[in-house]
């Protein structure tokens, strides 16, 4: 199995070969397998992490920065405003500068076309990796830990199973669609069927789309869109319900908020999870709006893996900072 991927950015896992995110969930798995045992594991010694969050995390940066130190190193927690970004230093002089100091820069950016673009500006002038924590377009990091999860639920071949993203109501703020969009790319790559289930103000990025409808043609799965909640959950075997912006119809607040109420019956609820298969597991990155998004019963009821999900972040980035960050050349 491949193995060389010190230097290697993380912009978006389908710029990595299956091959070598086999490497990071093997590495992942592992590293699971350390911290459970109290074993050390300080791949990264007096190695630095600079973290620039532009957006809000609860489990991202914490579960970055706690990464870091148990692999040895540290990460520093920062925003624009700490920064002369705040100022309008650019992504050339930042990347440059911060390359001279340490070994990795993790970037969450989550504006409607600008994020991307502003960490691609970033790796294009970095000599060290570039870790994308979430951007308009991607949240890579995401979407590894829930395909950990669903391995460790349903076995390593995960081929024949049938996974449904779904838009959900939630009016208290418009997110990004890059949680929905590495879903629907990744999933049919490692021979997950997919469907995605939203109303159509509520349609993804066509480049996704395209992108997933490729990687569903190449492993030979099923990609389908639907706009009905309960067909979308037919048959499901994982069920990930979660909101986001209707982003490609409007980026205007107001008018975004106002086409998120006007669809309160999309939540997941007891019956809803009555439709997928009756050993279903029910997914979603948090936060989530209890009692929008989800019903109470069913984000604590026994189908619920989203604590291991949120957990499983932990582990997959420590595997993707001891591989691109350390490792080998
Ligand atoms: N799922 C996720 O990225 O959570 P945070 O926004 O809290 O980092």
């Amino acid at each position: 199995m491949h193995s060389l991927l010190r230097g290697k950015h993380f912009i978006t896992d389908q710029e990595w070969t299956r091959e070598e995110l086999e490497m990071v969930f093997e590495v992942a798995d592992e590293l699971k397998r350390d911290f459970a045992l109290g074993r050390p594991h300080r791949y990264l010694p007096d190695k630095t992490l600079f973290m620039i969050f532009f957006d809000n995390s609860t489990r991202t940066r914490n579960s970055f920065e706690a990464g870091m130190t148990q692999l040895g190193g540290h990460a520093h927690d920062l925003t624009p405003d700490k920064l002369q970004i705040s100022h309008g230093e650019n992504a050339k002089d930042t990347a440059s500068v911060l390359s001279r100091y340490g070994h990795g820069i993790a970037v969450r950016h989550c504006a409607y076309r600008e994020g991307n673009q502003y960490i691609r500006e970033l790796a294009k002038y970095s000599r060290v990796p570039i870790l994308n924590m979430q951007c308009d377009v991607y949240h890579p990091c995401q979407v590894m830990a829930d395909l950990m999860t669903i391995r460790e639920r349903f076995g390593k071949n995960t081929r024949g199973l049938k996974l449904t993203v779904a838009w959900t109501s939630a009016p208290n703020y418009v997110r990004p669609m890059s949680v929905p969009q590495s879903l629907v790319m990744l999933m049919p790559r490692f021979g997950i069927d997919v469907t995605l289930a939203a109303p159509k103000e509520f349609a993804l990025m066509p480049e996704t789309i395209a992108q997933a409808r490729a990687n569903a043609e190449e492993a030979g799965v099923k990609f389908e869109i639907v706009d009905d909640m309960e067909e979308g959950f037919q048959n499901a075997d994982i069920v990930i319900p979660k909101s986001w912006g209707p982003l490609t119809v409007t980026t205007n607040k107001t008018e975004g908020i106002d086409l998120i109420k006007k669809y309160p019956g999309w939540k997941c609820d007891s019956r809803m999870m009555s439709i997928a298969k009756k050993h279903a597991i029910y997914m979603h990155p948090l936060p989530a709006d209890r009692n929008y998004e989800v019903t109470d019963e069913v984000i604590d009821g026994p189908q619920s893996v989203v604590y291991d999900e949120a957990e499983n972040r932990l582990h997959v980035q420590k595997a993707l900072m001891a591989l691109t960050m350390g490792g080998r050349g």
